[in-house]
């Protein structure tokens, strides 16, 4: 895509304002970690892989100067200042664990050299992030037929990523096969990702694209107006269930009702093992001023109370598959996932899963997606 959603200049984090898009192309730098946690909380950036990617760099930013004997005092001040910005994305903490990490095989190095240890680990974060989105679209894109309508929630993009983005990255590569593929957006309420953000990315690609408010998929899909559903998500479980942006869950009964797919793209960063179930989830709640203000005006009576809850979770057996950079997920999801954790943790770990009867196993160097299938 033409537009860079967050990078590294100069010592310094440059991301675009994505409030402000799509009437203005704004771009913030930041030269220390409390600009970009801010950055995060008020949603200059955001997507869970993006929000990893910034924090990365803000560890790097804070770091910066620091003698590698008060390094890991300074790492706990930065980490904690960062992980508190939005609790649901586990894509966060992902990144903080691993410059953590990073920072601890690297203390017996001088203060520079420490701060070019861990921005290079910063970088090749959001150098694998567009990697494994590229790979997971190359997946995804086999489950689209030709021509195919694809309903998608919330911004799983390029803004919401490293590049190419997840849901939208599935979108690119069946476009890129030759595929005729479609988007019909949800705007996606209070903050409007689908209508300023998945829209604005989507037309600079030149990918058709519609618009619709939140209440009319029921409709649309009663009138078989989409193939699918494709959304991204801030969390896994390990049982399968999955938390992306309010409004999924719906979506999902809708796309059940209806007897079509509904796909979650999710990268390996963004499934969280150690917790069980979907109800382990801790759901951001936000101001109820990004709810009853719409565009500087307010939309519901002075003083009134407002839920604004950012998230919700959408029940495992409710996903037709899960799409990651190594494969797609088909149910049982607990048992696919389980398959999964043991091929990332190595041979050994993958022969034991074989001998239990799990139900993931690794491609050739070449598979295609029906590799996974079942
Ligand atoms: O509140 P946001 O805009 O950060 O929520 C983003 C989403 O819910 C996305 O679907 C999710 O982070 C996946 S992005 C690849």
């Amino acid at each position: 895509m033409a537009v860079t959603t967050i990078e590294w200049r100069n010592d310094s984090v440059r991301m675009i304002d994505q409030r402000l898009l799509p009437g203005r192309e704004v771009f913030r730098v930041f030269h220390d970690y409390q600009g970009v946690a801010r950055a995060i909380s008020e949603m200059i950036i955001r997507g869970a892989p993006a929000i990893g990617v910034a924090a990365a760099m803000g560890v790097a930013l804070g770091l910066k100067g620091t003698h590698s004997a008060r390094a890991e005092r300074r790492f706990a001040v930065v980490a904690h200042k960062l992980k508190s910005t939005r609790p649901t994305a586990v894509n966060l903490s992902w990144a903080l664990a691993r410059m953590e990490r990073v920072l601890r095989a690297s203390l017996d190095l001088p203060a520079r050299a420490l701060f070019e240890r861990l921005r290079d680990e910063a970088l090749a974060i959001q150098r694998e992030d567009v990697a494994a989105n590229r790979a997971l679209g190359r997946f995804g894109m086999q489950l689209l037929s030709d021509p195919s309508v694809v309903l998608t929630h919330c911004n799983a993009g390029a803004l919401a990523t490293a590049g190419y983005g997840t849901a939208l990255g599935i979108v690119r590569a069946a476009r890129e096969a030759g595929k005729k593929v479609r988007v019909v957006a949800d705007e996606t309420r209070p903050f409007f990702q689908g209508s300023r953000l998945t829209a604005w990315e989507l037309r600079k690609d030149r990918i058709p694209v519609t618009v619709i408010a939140d209440n009319m998929a029921g409709l649309l899909l009663s009138r078989h107006g989409a193939d699918c559903v494709i959304v991204g998500a801030d969390r896994v479980a390990a049982n399968g269930d999955v938390a992306n942006k309010i409004g999924t869950y719906p979506l999902a009964v809708l796309a059940q009702r209806h007897g079509i797919p509904f796909y979650v793209a999710a990268p390996l960063s963004s499934i969280d093992f150690t917790c069980p179930n979907g109800d382990g989830i801790p759901i951001e709640e936000r101001a109820a001023e990004e709810l009853v203000m719409v565009g500087g005006r307010r939309v519901a009576p002075a003083g009134v109370k407002a839920f604004n809850f950012a998230f919700d979770i959408t029940p495992a057996d409710l996903v037709t598959a899960i799409i990651t950079e190594r494969g797609v997920i088909r149910p049982p999801l607990d048992r696919g996932l389980v398959a999964l954790k043991r091929v990332l943790e190595g041979p050994a770990a993958a022969a034991q899963g074989a001998a239990t009867g799990a139900t993931f196993s690794a491609p050739a160097a070449n598979a295609s997606a029906g590799s996974y299938l079942r």
